[in-house]
Parts: C-alpha cells; structure tokens; sequence
C-alpha cells in the first residue's frame, strides 16, 4: 500500500513529532505497523452497564484478526456505551452525545477507517451519525440478537412480554409471584432484545443502508457466524481504506428509500423514523417524515416478529434470514443503491429463500397488506406524528374521545389507577412534557398502561398520545413524536381534560376539536410549564438549548452535516 494514508499525517517523517506518535504507540507492534498500514479503529461500545452489548469485546477480538490479516492494524476505541434499560432519564437524552464524542475522537486521532461495534437500541444509530460526519471508511457490526428465551414453555420475547405480562398483573389474571419467577427467563444468552424492537430494528436497518456486510444482519449473538463475519468485515474494513470509500460516497437516498422499504416489510420500531432522519441530516441527504409514509405506508408486513406478532429473532434467522425478508420485495428496492461491498445491495438476494413461511411470510400472502408507518398531521401535531398500525387495534384507528390529559409521568402514575379518575374505554390519554426538550430526551413512554378498572373490565387497547417515542417492543393504538412537543410551544400543551379529539389514520388526521381562536387564546397552565425540564448546566443544558424536534431527527442543531476527517493541528 503506497498511497498516502491520513494516519501518515501522525507516523510518517523522521521530525520530533513523528517519532513522538510512533514511540508511544509502539509498545511491542513491529516499525511495520506505521509504514502505510491502515489504522483501523474497532469504535466499541461494549460495557458492563450495556448488558446487550457485553460481549462486543470478543466480536471486537474477530474484527481485530480480520484487520491484521488483511494488513491493517486494529485500534480497540471505547466509545460511549448507552444501556436502553438501565441508563437515566433516557439513553436517547445521550444518543447525540456518543455521536458527537465517538465523531471527535475518530477525527482527533490516526485513524484511516472504523469498525462500527453496536446493538443496543441506541448504539448503532450513535455511531453511525459519527461515522457519517467524519466520513471515514466505516462498516457495522451489529452484535447480534439473543436467543429465544421460554417461560412455561412458550417463548418470551424481550420487552414486549414485560409489557404484556405487567398488564396481567394489574388485571389480575397474572400471579406477582410467577411475574417475578418470568423475570429470570427473559434473557436467556448475550445479545440485545429479541423482539423486533429497535436493536433489531436497526441492526437490519443498518444493512439496508448498506452499511453491514450483507447477510449479518440479525445473526444471533452467540452465534459463531458472527464471529466468523466479524473477521470478514475487518478484512473488508482494511479494503474499504485502499479504496477510499466513506459513507458519503454510498449513502444516497437510494439507500435511505430501501431502508424504509425494510423498515416496513419487518414490521420495524418507530424509533427508526427519528434515527433515520438523523442520519439522513449528518448526510446532507433530504429526508422527510412524509417521506416514510410515502415510501412505506403500502409496503406489505411479512415478518411474524413480536411486537406485532409472534416469533422472535433466533426464529428470523432460522426462516432464512433479513435476505429473504428483502428478495420478496426486490421490486420496491432502488437497484442503485450500493453497499460497503461496492455491490449493490439487491445483489445479495438470488440465492436467499424462506424456509419457514409462518416466521417469514412471501409476498403473496403477506401478514398485512400495508405495513408501513402512518405520518399523521392536524391542529394537534401542525408538524406531524407517527402511528404504526401495525402494533395499532384496527377497530381505535378511527377514533374520537375525550381527552384525559397528564402533565408528566409522574402526573400520570399517581392518577392512572384513582378509581375515582373520569376515564372510559372510549377516552383519549394524553401525555404531555416528554419531547426531546421537555423531559428531555423524549423517552419510551408514550404507551401508557392503562387505567387498572378499565383492564379489570377488559379492555385491552385505548388511543394514547404523547410527545415521546415508544419502545420498540411495545404495541397498542399509540400516537408519538407529536411536533411540535408541548415545550416547544405545541398544541399539545393546551390540551384540557375533556376536550374532544378525533383520529383518524386513514385520513392521516390528529386533530383537537377546539375552535382554532380558542386554541391560540389559551395558555398552558403552570403545572404544564412546571412538568418541563430545565437543566441549569452540562449537557443537559445544550441539550435543550440545541435539541430539533423529532420531525428532523432529535439532532442538536450544531451536529446537522459533517465535519469530515480533516486532521487538525499538531499537538505539540
Ligand atoms: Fe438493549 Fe433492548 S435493552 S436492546
Ligand atoms: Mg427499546
């Protein structure tokens, strides 16, 4: 390899710098490791605190192989970890944060291209966003779903039986003693959730871009393929370098059209919608929310994953895969649209095949006929909301009820249950204060449990909207992202107890019964105000002061675009 790389910038010459990058870095590696070899960074964000993620340090060990072999020199770059369970008040508060620290990090040091290392919900839509604004050769390694996990015999899926098993709890159909004895078995190996949540969602999302070897995607974590996938990409990562080719150079909206494409056919999370257009925004690549509903709303769902359905990740891989998912709608795909590989992603797709239709249903006897994720616009959410029908109660898509309003979580958790609380199975539940600024972070509770005497009589499904996000893995008649969120000004804040609201899904309708003078004379009240964040320092503070509203991806405005991998001044 003779063409200069920027890793050069550091270790080449004989002057007092050079030697200075070059002898730190020695530490038993051969003089040959700084004379033209691509240093490629493993960006990891393995961590105890991210348990789906703990064993990205062995994936990593693979990579590492696959780099030196290939005659590259591996670099382990720890990068900010984000735990969807653990981490406070929303891992997705931090997303922008791993993003900007990993992009930095990547442009401030000797590095010609990255391995990507993710899985965890957040993970890899973080380090993507830094990949495409540094604009070095990158390539992902999404680390791969757990197993099956069963309880009682039958399977429990990550999240989603959580959600469905507290809910029998508070109706009473569902010991708490055998709800604690469930909780050992729902994770059963390594790996991130094994629902089709948004780990997994945007592990197979990821692929679709282009941006992971095809046919990884969706591997079980303690699969040994992945390792063996995982030495291959760190070959084609040492390749990637030799021919120069960055995520700018692939990443077109010929991409971002067949990732929603996918998004749809798999019955993906919500969550994507913003990560894709963050991604899309660090890209320069024009992305709009009604853009997943143009490409996506007549996509037809053919994979029988829980939330929406019924089968798990390990059974995905085993019907044959997120290949097979995307020959049955070849057609909808943009042939243009290249891979890492430098083939076109629709290239892969001749030899997959469905080996079991119940997990993978074919195109002509799909699982829902319009799969795709609805943008929804009125004089409750001017800038749009989302909905997936799919995860929806056909009979609440047309709907119209009054409004049961709550300023926070807090607000609502003390209320829901009252028994004296004025809720019926017809009424809306409105939850206020939890978009990117006003929590902040927009966090996954938007689907809110329902009141216990409703569930007593049950009802199962009630319309629900807020201005947060909805785990992945969560399901019901569900209306998110609502923009503007209450505190930015939205309408969402003026709502009142009792105000009629009317959705209407097939009409792409939100709106508020309330006479629009009416609406611009009121104000929110003091306990609406008082439910909204405002943090007096650290990141939380530029947080909000910079946050963009989720129609444009929950960015901060400073991060939209790329910096690119100019190599800064000398450090000494
Ligand atoms: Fe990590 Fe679900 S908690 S993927
Ligand atoms: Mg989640």
């Amino acid at each position: 390899m003779t063409s200069r790389l920027r890793s050069d910038e550091w270790y080449a010459g004989d002057d007092r710098n050079a030697y200075i990058h070059r002898a730190w870095m020695r530490r038993g590696v051969p003089q040959s490791a700084f004379e033209g070899r691509p240093q490629i960074a493993i960006a990891n964000t393995a961590s105890d605190l991210t348990p789906c993620n703990a064993h990205l340090d062995e994936v990593g060990g693979s990579v590492r192989n696959g780099v030196y072999e290939a005659g590259g020199i591996p670099l382990d770059l720890p990068a900010v970890s984000l735990g969807e369970t653990l981490v406070r008040p929303t891992a997705m508060l931090w997303r922008n944060l791993a993003a900007m620290a990993t992009e930095e990090m990547l442009r401030a040091n000797p590095v010609d291209g990255v391995v990507l290392l993710g899985g965890c919900d957040k993970t890899i839509p973080a380090l993507v966003m830094a990949a495409a604004s540094v604009d070095l050769p990158a390539v992902v390694v999404p680390g791969g779903p757990m197993l099956n996990g069963t309880f009682r015999g039958v399977p429990l899926g990550c999240g989603t039986d959580v959600w469905r098993l507290s809910e029998e709890v508070r109706a009473g159909t569902l010991s708490e003693r055998d709800f604690r004895r469930s909780e050992s078995s729902m994770i059963r190996s390594r790996g991130h959730c094994n629902t089709m949540g948004t780990a997994s969602t945007m592990a197979l999302v990821a692929e679709a871009l282009g941006l992971v070897m095809p046919g990884l995607a969706g591997t079980p974590a303690p699969d040994s393929r992945l390792l063996e996938a995982a030495h291959g990409t760190g070959r084609l990562a040492v390749e990637l370098v030799a021919s120069d080719r960055r995520p700018s150079t692939f990443l077109t909206e010929a991409s971002f059209r067949n990732a929603i494409v996918a998004l749809a056919a798999i019955g993906g999370s919500t969550n994507a919608v913003v990560h894709l257009l963050a991604i899309a925004g660090r890209l320069g690549i024009d992305l709009e929310l009604a853009d997943f509903d143009r490409i996506g709303a007549e996509v037809p769902l053919l994979v029988n994953l829980q939330p929406a359905g019924r089968f798990l990740m390990e059974d995905l891989h085993r019907a044959g895969g997120f290949l097979a998912v995307l020959r049955e709608v070849r057609d909808l795909l943009d042939p243009t649209a290249l891979t890492v590989t430098g083939h076109p992603l629709v290239s892969y797709l001749d030899d997959a095949r469905i080996w079991d239709p119940e997990v993978i249903a074919p195109r002509d006897a799909p699982l829902l006929p319009a799969a795709g994720i609805s943008v929804l616009h009125g004089s409750l959410a001017p800038g749009g909301a989302i909905i997936k029908p799919a995860a929806a109660s056909p009979h609440l898509l047309q709907h119209r009820g009054r409004a049961v309003v709550f300023d926070s979580v807090e607000d609502f958790r003390a209320r829901i249950d009252d028994p004296d609380l004025e809720v019926d199975a017809s009424s809306v539940l409105v939850l206020r204060g939890c978009g990117p600024r006003g929590y902040p972070g927009m966090p996954e509770v938007a689907n809110l449990p329902l009141p216990r005497k409703l569930l007593e009589q049950g009802v199962r499904d009630m319309v629900r909207i807020c201005d947060g996000r909805m785990s992945g893995t969560a399901y019901g008649t569900v209306v998110l992202h609502v923009t503007p969120e209450a505190a930015a000004g939205g309408p969402l804040a003026v709502v009142r107890t009792g105000d009629w609201i009317s959705l209407d899904v097939r009409a792409r309708r939100l709106d508020l019964e309330v006479p629009a003078e009416e609406l611009a004379a009121r104000e929110p009240s003091r306990a609406t105000v008082d439910g909204f964040a405002s943090p007096r320092r650290g990141w939380e503070r530029l947080y909000v002061d910079h946050v963009m509203q989720a129609d444009t991806g929950a960015d901060l405005d400073f991060l939209v675009g790329a910096s690119g991998s100019e190599v800064s001044r000398e450090s000494h």
